[in-house]
């Protein structure tokens, strides 16, 4: 199946404020949101920035992220067709959905 997810990128170096970016990944069955960015940047676009984070159980926190609008924890949210995914928002942005921790 054919998914999109709408991304925020941004290169603070280089740009003055976020855009979003739709991209279109392949997935067999369901995927939570930190698998989807993963795959985007594995088979779509590999200049795509993330933290690919660590427990995947809902544990470490590092994946949280605004998912449509609403902060959840990427690895245990279920990738949707045309989510958008943002860093959050009291973040510094590194770059895309890489922010610094504290
Ligand atoms: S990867 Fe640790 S909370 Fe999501």
């Amino acid at each position: 199946m054919r998914f999109n997810l709408k991304v925020s990128r941004f290169d603070p170096s280089k740009e003055e404020s976020p855009h979003l970016e739709t991209y279109e990944y392949e997935a067999e069955g369901q995927l939570n949101v930190i698998q989807a960015i993963r795959r985007v940047f594995q088979t779509v676009d590999g200049t795509l920035s993330f933290r690919d984070t660590d427990c995947h159980r809902g544990v470490c926190g590092l994946c949280s992220m605004m998912i449509d609008g609403n902060r959840r924890l990427a690895c245990m949210c279920i990738a949707e067709d045309g989510m958008t995914v943002a860093p959050p928002p009291n973040r510094k942005v590194i770059k895309d959905l890489l922010f610094e921790l504290d």
